[in-house]
């Protein structure tokens, strides 16, 4: 295993492109990087946090994000945003558009789709999911954290009962794609990159910019899903997503609806 080092993530960085500070806390252990970021004082520029392991790694609705040590990544970004809460629609799409941005460019092309909003999966397995945590909004500045997780080095096969378990959904990892172990120095100094990119353009071009990306992607168009949500469940055609990043589906009896966040499960194709 190669361990964690800040030098390493800094050399896969491009430097020219990002014109503030990075400041890193690079951890052994940690209960969640999210909640590191968001309960210390942040410097002026972006701070990263990423961890050996996470003790309490935090999913969407609540549920847990299995972290074992030295194996995968475990991301966060404290970043500002100049602008108001409203430029950022679409941010947790965007930022997954950005993760997979970084495994493209490592060589992963095929099979990969994103389940909106942000799961990013390989032949419909979770390789990579993101917790996106606000901050004290305000008028012109917008500050939030960014947690991303990607499955790198844990394999599927030697991974216990227990462990699935508590996964409780089917994943997998690079190593299970390629059969390949990787230095996450590299992908972690990439997804800054791209990261820091995508986030500069959602906010100059707002998301109608990364729409044609998306539609790439997109894991669910055309396939009988179920939105949950906490006011109840909607089923339906998934028809893509609109220039804001909200979900479309039409139900059986031909209703239209636009949903701007949920958690979405597929059922099967038509
Ligand atoms: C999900 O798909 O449910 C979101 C998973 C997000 C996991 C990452 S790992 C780094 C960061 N710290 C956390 O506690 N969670 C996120």
């Amino acid at each position: 295993m190669i361990p964690l080092d800040e030098n390493s993530i800094r050399s896969h960085i491009n430097t020219t492109e990002i014109n503030q500070p990075l400041h890193f806390h690079l951890l052994n252990t940690i209960d969640s990087t999210n909640r590191f970021l968001k309960e210390n004082p942040s410097n002026e520029g972006i701070t990263i946090c990423c961890a050996e392991t996470q003790t309490q790694g935090r999913g969407r609705f609540g549920r847990a994000w299995h972290s074992p040590f030295g194996e995968n990544i475990y991301f966060s970004a404290r970043w500002h945003a100049r602008c108001e809460l409203s430029g950022l629609s679409g941010l947790s799409l965007v930022v997954s558009l950005a993760t997979l941005n970084t495994l493209n460019e490592l060589g992963f092309t095929d099979n990969l789709s994103i389940k909106w909003p942000n799961d990013i999966l390989w032949h419909e397995k979770k390789l990579s999911g993101c917790l996106i945590e606000l901050l004290a909004p305000a008028k012109t500045q917008t500050e939030v954290v960014i947690g991303i997780g990607i499955n790198v080095n844990s394999s599927l096969k030697a991974s216990s009962d227990t462990n699935e378990q508590l996964i409780n959904r089917p994943w997998c990892s690079l190593f299970d794609i390629t059969t390949t172990l990787y230095d996450r120095n590299l992908i972690i100094g990439r997804l800054i990159t791209h990261l820091n990119r995508y986030l500069q353009h959602l906010i100059s071009h707002g998301f109608a910019y990364f729409l044609p990306k998306w539609q790439l992607v997109d894991g669910l168009k055309g396939r009988l899903i179920t939105v949950s949500q906490s006011s109840g469940s909607i089923s339906g055609i998934a028809q893509g997503i609109d220039h804001t990043g909200q979900l479309i589906i039409i139900d059986s009896h031909g209703n239209t609806h636009a949903l701007s966040s949920g958690d979405t499960s597929i059922k099967c194709s038509i």
